[in-house]
């Protein structure tokens, strides 16, 4: 018998969760890129089939799992807390099992074992579907691994099951793993070679959540713009492709193009853009369909020519500039977002003066900046010593993210005074009397609720901003309701 547990009234739309009784219940925690979050929504939808129904309690849960990041260390230590926090759960419910998923489990395979005696199961991004197997394996009371990469695994069939969703926006994963090798970078190591999903069961996905009343899915991959199908496989072995499969290939400004086409209202982004990958064409096609929103995350790193070289980044500074005047010449509403590190290693003051020059021609919209952390395994880590002394690191890292603010808060205010177009997310975090939403840049904007509900699309007129919200008041549904 199946009995509802949960009915949570959000706008207009409703989230039922259903609840088999007898079943087992799974809590899952996620850290790291929107990824991570996308595929433990995989995860939840293969453990479903296995009887296993999310709960937000960990101390209900029978398997905790944790999908984790590798990016910087930081970042591993968090899920090492993490981990001891599971711990104490565990000794007053001694039957729970605990599982590492993602790129700490990938990078550190059965060494987690020894190193966290909590752990009863590690297993790689590529090895979800395995999953049954290896829940039957600990059940038995042995420990199971799983770290094997793969040439083909997308979940391209899998439905993922929605975690924490607001029922208005959705991450669709399109390719999977990384070619690029930047030198810093040790998603190469953890997430393997690139790969792409099959268009239709993208394309199926997303026609799925717009039945389901979603308004705006994030098309997602380490590298979007290097997306290519052609019939499966690795996209290095494009070349050993057939004539017809070569013929017939889409990429990825095809797939934003089909994306678009298929559902006019509904809101499409995507993340992340290199530099090096991005075509005009996927400029082109932003424009050519006001569903596409008008923004591009453009990670650039650093401003120094010698440095972008040390790590790999295979464009220089002046490309990155004539990329970027070509997507304000053909794209002028459009917002940008950038990824830095800061203090890799050999950065002198005057790469990090080109950095700052970098910065002031772009003027982004907003962006992400840290400090750079050694990963072990990388070129990186194996080639260049880690010989920016942590003070000057922070230094310059302080400088960035100073400049940073000016910027965005330059950009925040060029959308002063105009009427924009805004998806309801929910409340705003300040006020239960207030609406938030993005406009198409990824700007976010707060308004009065007035008689809009989560999903609307509706004009707003901003009054007044802080540096990276907007503040207004309803003037009307757009024309996109
Ligand atoms: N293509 C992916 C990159 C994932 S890593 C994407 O853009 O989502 C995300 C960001 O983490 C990178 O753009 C980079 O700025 C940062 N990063 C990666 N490795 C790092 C390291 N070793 N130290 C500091 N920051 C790092
Ligand atoms: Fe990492 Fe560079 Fe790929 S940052 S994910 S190796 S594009």
């Amino acid at each position: 018998m199946e009995k509802i547990i949960d009915e949570k009234k959000q706008g207009n739309s409703l989230v039922l969760e259903q609840q088999k009784e007898n079943s087992r219940k799974l809590y899952i925690e996620s850290y790291g890129c929107q990824m991570n979050f996308s595929d433990s929504e995989i995860v939840a939808s293969i453990l479903a089939k296995e009887g296993f129904n999310t709960t937000q309690k960990m101390e209900d849960a029978d398997l905790v799992l944790v999908n984790t990041c590798s990016i910087r260390d930081k970042a591993e230590q968090t899920v090492r807390k993490r981990l001891e926090k599971f711990n104490a759960v565990k000794r007053i419910n001694p039957k729970m099992k605990v599982g590492v998923l993602g790129c700490m489990a990938e990078r550190l395979k059965s060494k987690f074992l020894e190193e966290e005696k909590i752990v009863d199961m590690v297993v790689g991004p590529d090895a979800y579907k395995d999953l049954p197997n290896l829940i039957q394996e600990i059940d038995e009371g042995r420990n199971a691994v799983n770290v094997i990469l793969s040439k083909e695994e997308t979940y391209g069939d899998v439905a993922p099951v929605r975690l924490n969703t607001n029922g208005v926006s959705a991450f669709v994963s399109i390719t999977r793993g990384c070619d690029n090798m930047c030198t810093f970078c040790v998603v190469p190591f953890t997430r393997g070679r690139e790969r792409s999903r099959d268009p239709q069961s993208i394309l199926k996905e997303v026609s799925d959540l717009w039945e389901r009343g979603f308004k705006e899915i994030t098309l997602l991959g380490q590298n979007v713009d290097s997306y290519l199908w052609y019939g499966g496989g690795l996209k290095k072995d494009f070349e050993k492709a057939s004539e017809m499969q070569k013929a017939t290939a889409v990429d990825f400004s095809e797939l934003l193009a089909q994306v678009a086409e298929a559902h006019p209202k509904m809101r499409i982004r995507f993340s992340t853009s290199n530099p090096q990958d991005m075509t005009l064409d996927v400029i082109r096609t932003m424009a050519k369909y006001p569903n596409i929103c008008k923004h591009v995350h453009l990670p650039v790193q650093s401003g120094s020519n010698r440095i972008l070289k040390e790590m790999n980044r295979l464009h220089t500074r002046e490309e990155y500039f004539e990329l970027i005047d070509n997507i304000r010449k053909i794209l002028p509403e459009c917002s940008i977002s950038q990824d830095m590190i800061i203090g890799f290693p050999t950065e002198t003051a005057q790469d990090h003066q080109d950095t700052l020059e970098l910065m002031e021609y772009v003027k982004y919209d907003f962006g992400y900046m840290f400090t750079y952390s050694e990963r072990p395994g990388t070129m990186a880590a194996r080639k260049l010593e880690d010989d920016v002394p942590e003070e000057i690191k922070k230094k310059r890292l302080t400088e960035v993210i100073n400049l940073q603010q000016k910027h965005s808060a330059y950009r925040t205010k060029q959308h002063l005074h105009k009427t924009i177009e805004v998806l309801v997310e929910g409340t705003s975090k300040k006020s239960d009397e207030h609406w938030m939403g993005r406009n198409t840049q990824n700007t976010v904007v707060v308004f009065p609720k007035e008689h809009y509900k989560v999903g609307d699309f509706v004009n707003v007129k901003v009054n007044d901003c802080t540096t990276a919200t907007l503040i207004g008041e309803p003037v009307g549904y757009s024309e996109n309701n």
